[in-house]
């Protein structure tokens, strides 16, 4: 069965979380340094495996990889348990690998003190609840990067700080642009509410992306917010892209080029 996070868009973002993931873990691995990533891969895994292969691409150094992965959903997990080799047990191929999934609310890094790696890919309301998961202090540790990704569109969604809809409702008051929406500002909304919280312990934005990963009826916006306090980072700039989302501004054509475009600048960021 096809999964429903099995699409172009998705995929684009998934690769942008990567690329800078790769740049990360290179960075530690030629430390001989261990990494700890804590990830919610639903039915897709198409992460997971690709940052197991590139630790098994590395196992000639001392680091391993500790990733634990979570599910909240008694039948996802069920169905995707031991479903790919690196899971089995005693597999010869990872001897670098530590890894776990846990059928469980994701919660706050339990272990790693250093070279910590996290992708929230919730895609649900920036709850206070799993804002405060994020931001928890052991999450923000030495040479860390932490992505998230939550819903632009809140209806019927009342835990969230009411600082972020206040932001949102403030920026979306002062855009000159008639064909923006207010959900245009929210992954705007969220970052400025992060930020300033991570500030401390030197983190600062590196990805803003806002996406409709699907079309049709159920399609809902999203953003992918990307935080950083690496050296690795140091000399990236800062990256913001919108895809496949702005209506009734262009034409379909001039729409389509500018999303081609834009979807190459998220694959070779
Ligand atoms: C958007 S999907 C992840 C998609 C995947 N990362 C990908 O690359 O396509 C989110 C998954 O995490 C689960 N989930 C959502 N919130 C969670 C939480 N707080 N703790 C554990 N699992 C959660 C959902 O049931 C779903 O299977």
């Amino acid at each position: 069965m096809q999964s429903k996070f099995d699409n172009k868009i998705k995929a684009v973002t998934r690769q942008v979380v990567l690329n800078q993931y790769m740049k990360f873990a290179e960075s530690v691995f030629k430390k001989n340094e261990d990494l700890t990533a804590y990830t919610l891969p639903a039915d897709m895994w198409t992460f997971e495996q690709q940052i197991v292969d590139h630790a098994l691409y590395h196992s000639n150094t001392k680091s391993e990889l500790n990733l634990t992965c979570f599910e909240c959903d008694p039948a996802t997990y069920k169905h995707n348990t031991d479903s790919r080799y690196f899971m089995l047990n005693g597999n010869e191929l990872h001897t670098r690998l530590n890894f776990e999934y846990k059928f469980d609310f994701m919660h706050r890094n339990l272990h790693a003190k250093k070279n910590f790696f996290m992708w929230a890919d919730f895609c649900g309301c920036p709850t206070q609840e799993r804002l405060d998961m994020v931001l928890n202090k052991k999450n923000l540790i030495a040479n860390s990067l932490i992505f998230v990704t939550f819903a632009c569109r809140w209806r019927n969604c009342y835990t969230i700080p009411k600082t972020i809809v206040d932001m949102r409702d403030d920026l979306f008051a002062h855009d000159l642009n008639p064909h923006k929406s207010s959900s245009h500002h929210a992954s705007n909304a969220i970052q400025s509410y992060m930020h300033p919280l991570m500030k401390p312990f030197g983190f600062r934005p590196i990805v803003n992306l806002e996406y409709i990963a699907n079309q049709g009826g159920g399609a809902t916006s999203m953003c992918v917010l990307g935080f950083s306090n690496s050296p690795t980072f140091n000399r990236t700039k800062f990256f913001r892209k919108t895809l496949n989302w702005f209506k009734g501004v262009t034409s379909s054509e001039v729409r389509e080029v500018q999303n081609y475009l834009d979807i190459q600048a998220c694959l070779n960021h």
